[in-house]
């Protein structure tokens, strides 16, 4: 049997992870963790829940760039209310696998948020770090509310105390790429999420 287990994880009764597809990017992945069919699935369901949360009160749905962009684009879609778009752009990865720990901010978002319901859409929530600093920070502006939707929550790398409202999947302790999601800038076009290859970053 395999899985990661942590309590009862939707994922842990999941069949074994399937190979990747003997495509060119897929000879860099391990396995699949979520296949397009699964994330599609999920960002349906997500949308509907957000579409009852949020009805009637025009949220500003922000992606944090640049990993949310296919999950932004088919989670808004997924919505069947009146919402705005925005981006943000922090950085607290350098090139590799690894967090520098330092959060440096890119790009502010384009208008203020004073009495707004904000939805911060993130690809990946791993320490925390990220979201903890950008909801710290647009909480000065004085929002009606700020929740996080994530696609994976990689619980075992927390380090910060984050409320994750609205979580897609649980997401196993490796180094994951694909929907956005990238390793040294690459891998982001691919339809899956899935485990890249060790032998891709060995000497890292
Ligand atoms: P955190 O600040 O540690 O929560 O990291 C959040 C950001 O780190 C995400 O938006 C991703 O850009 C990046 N990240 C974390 N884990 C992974 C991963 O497994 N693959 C690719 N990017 C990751």
């Amino acid at each position: 049997m395999r899985g990661f287990d942590r309590g009862a994880r939707s994922w842990y009764a999941r069949p074994a992870m399937s190979p990747p597809p003997d495509t060119l990017l897929g000879s860099s992945i391990k396995e699949v963790l979520f296949t397009a069919e699964d994330i599609a699935a999920k960002v349906q369901e997500l949308g509907r829940g957000l579409t009852e949360h949020y009805r009637g009160r025009r949220p500003l749905v922000v992606g944090i760039l640049t990993g949310c962009f296919p999950f932004i684009a088919d989670l808004v879609r997924a919505m069947d209310i009146e919402l705005e778009v925005d981006f943000m752009s922090v950085s607290s990865y350098g090139a590799g696998t690894k967090s520098s720990g330092v959060v440096r901010f890119l790009k502010d978002l384009d208008q203020p948020i004073e009495g707004r319901d904000v939805l911060l859409v993130e690809d990946i929530i791993d320490t925390g770090l990220t979201l903890k600093y950008l909801t710290e920070a647009l909480h000065t502006r004085k929002p009606a509310s700020i929740q996080i939707c994530a696609l994976l929550d990689k619980q075992a790398g927390r380090t910060q105390n984050v409320e994750v409202q609205w979580r897609g999947f649980d997401c196993p302790d490796a180094f994951v790429v694909g929907y956005g999601l990238d390793y040294s800038g690459a891998y982001r076009n691919l339809p899956y999420v899935g485990v890249l290859d060790p032998s891709v970053y060995k000497g890292e």
